[in-house]
């Protein structure tokens, strides 16, 4: 797990959608996983930007969202599909064929989600999966105790989920309880994983997944057993990081390495006899 702790949450977006840029660059049929909540919302608004810059072509690229509100239509004011229209899908040129949702108002859960992780399969899985994590440590909507090898399914929301999401809710209206949600094993088989947290309530969540033990209790800590993951947070979500001055000495010296190996080898080329 590749810790950066940026600044703040704007240099949070920022390294986010180099990192992502470079990626869909390098593959325009990109399969892309994405997560709704708060903290990927500069990153989406730096990849409309980019977007219109010229810079990124969304024109091949496939997404697949991480969770959806069961009992929402996807036209409901607070779905996630509604979220993702208002900050991403609108304003890009990615073609709706190529966004994979799910749905809220399923005829049959099983056999949804079973399809859904059918289709993931059917674009060749995920290449790039983005993150946020809660402060409970669930990452989409895999809530503590979620089994670590867990498909996509239907979830009860924890009271303490329901809280945090109630902001996003007017006044009176009911927050949804169920959800349904890429599990941690479906999470865990995506090539690379982004995970963006910022700001001081996500410090224990953080530290739990980093530095704990492999858990249920804090399902983002599964993350620990994949190859490829990248942790971008800010200062005071890095807080609680027992090991953060050993995660910064990673970031100031990585970057390094292969001017390392190139000086090296120039010197060596350079004698006589190599
Ligand atoms: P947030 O949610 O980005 O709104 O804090 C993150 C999450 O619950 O995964």
């Amino acid at each position: 797990m590749l810790i950066l702790i940026q600044p703040d949450e704007a240099g949070v977006a920022t390294y986010a959608y180099e990192w992502l840029r470079q990626r869909i660059q390098r593959k325009p049929r990109l399969v892309l996983g994405l997560a709704t909540g708060s903290t990927p919302l500069r990153l989406y608004r730096a990849m409309v930007e980019g977007y219109q810059r010229g810079e990124l072509d969304f024109s091949e690229v496939i997404t697949f969202n991480l969770d959806e509100y069961v009992g929402l239509s996807r036209h409901h004011p607070r779905s996630f599909y509604r979220f993702m229209h208002e900050h991403l899908f609108s304003h890009v040129n990615l073609r709706p064929e190529n966004i994979h949702f799910l749905d809220g108002l399923p005829d049959d859960v099983e056999a949804h989600c079973e399809a859904y992780e059918a289709a993931i399969r059917a674009a060749g899985g995920i290449d790039v999966q983005i993150l946020g994590i809660g402060r409970d440590g669930h990452i989409g909507f895999n809530e503590p105790t979620s089994s670590l090898c867990s498909r996509t399914r239907d979830k009860v929301l924890t009271r303490e989920t329901i809280e945090d999401n109630r902001r996003f809710f007017g006044p009176g209206e009911e927050v949804p309880r169920w959800a349904l949600t890429m599990g941690v094993g479906t999470i865990l088989e995506a090539r690379e994983i982004l995970l963006l947290a910022c700001g001081p309530a996500k410090a224990r969540a953080v530290a739990a997944m980093a530095e704990g033990p492999v858990t249920a209790l804090c399902p983002a800590s599964a993350l620990q057993l994949h190859p490829r993951v990248t942790v971008v947070c800010d200062e005071a979500a890095a807080a609680a990081l027992q090991y953060q001055e050993y995660y910064r000495w990673i970031q100031a010296n990585d970057y390094r390495l292969h001017e390392v190996v190139q000086k090296a080898k120039q010197a060596r080329d350079t004698q006589p006899d190599h």
